[in-house]
């Protein structure tokens, strides 16, 4: 671990405001490189040191009041991946036939459908509704074969929102691993193993922890594809001059 009073941070002293066009630098280099990956190197892993590397980056995450409200757990055992993953699945198998009865009352009775937008939506949103579906189906792998998982869990006591501090934690991980070439996704589709009492108590799924979410870390297979797009969302800005404007 790295003791915070020997910390040796390459050209801290360099960092400086870009000028106007300049090229990015490596901070915005990794954000804007990094896309999920989805295939890995199967018979590649992870060394530890790397992996405590990363953890490190989660770990010097800031969070509300300095709570620190995350617990990482580090599977490398393939066995133990693939039991999870099978778990999940079973799970996911349940969870799409109940959906399935829901959307087809939903159909036929208005009020139904409107039940499940107001308290459900986001398991009928189209995108993970379709993914859920494809690892019922085994047609999507949970981890995506990827030989490390660090699961994430999250402390109920922080003062402040502790899942939005594991969010912060979790991407210093994701673009640490993503700067030292390796690949990452985020697996929050995972959750259902805590709905095992076996997995509860094997990864110390109890109070004052929940099992938030997981990212799946390897050597990358081939350069991610598929559609890479980010919505313009508008910014709302209040000048210090006293003037109003919207920004795209
Ligand atoms: C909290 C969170 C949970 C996610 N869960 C999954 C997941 O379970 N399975 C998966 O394949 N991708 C998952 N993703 C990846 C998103 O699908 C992906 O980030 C998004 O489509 C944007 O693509 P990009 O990461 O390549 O930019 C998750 C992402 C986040 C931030």
């Amino acid at each position: 671990m790295i003791n915070q009073n020997d910390m040796r941070i390459a050209d801290a002293g360099k960092m400086r405001l870009p000028e106007p066009g300049e090229a990015f630098n490596a901070v915005e280099n990794a954000i804007y490189s990094r896309r999920s990956v989805r295939f890995y190197e199967r018979n590649k892993q992870v060394p530890e040191y790397i992996v405590r590397r990363i953890i490190e980056a989660g770990r010097f995450a800031p969070s509300a009041g300095n709570s620190q409200p995350w617990k990482f757990i580090v599977v490398q055992d393939q066995t133990m991946i693939k039991e999870m993953e099978n778990d999940v699945i079973n799970k996911l198998k349940l969870v799409m036939k109940f959906a399935w009865y829901l959307d087809t009352w939903a159909k036929h009775k208005e009020w139904v459908a409107k039940l499940m937008m107001r308290f459900l939506p986001q398991m009928f949103h189209p995108v993970p509704f379709g993914a859920m579906r494809l690892i019922a189906d085994g047609k999507l792998g949970l981890w995506h074969d990827a030989p490390t998982v660090i699961i994430i869990l999250a402390d109920k006591r922080s003062p402040g929102d502790p899942d939005l501090d594991v969010g912060i934690a979790g991407q210093n991980m994701v673009l640490t691993a993503h700067s030292y070439g390796l690949g990452t996704c985020w697996v929050s589709f995972m959750t259902p193993l805590a709905m095992y009492r076996k997995w509860k108590h094997r990864l110390g799924i109890r109070y004052p922890y929940k099992l938030m979410t997981s990212i799946a870390i390897g050597y990358p297979r081939g350069t991610p594809s598929g559609e890479f797009s980010r919505e313009t969302k508008a910014i709302d800005w209040f000048g210090q001059d006293g003037t109003f404007k919207v920004l795209y």
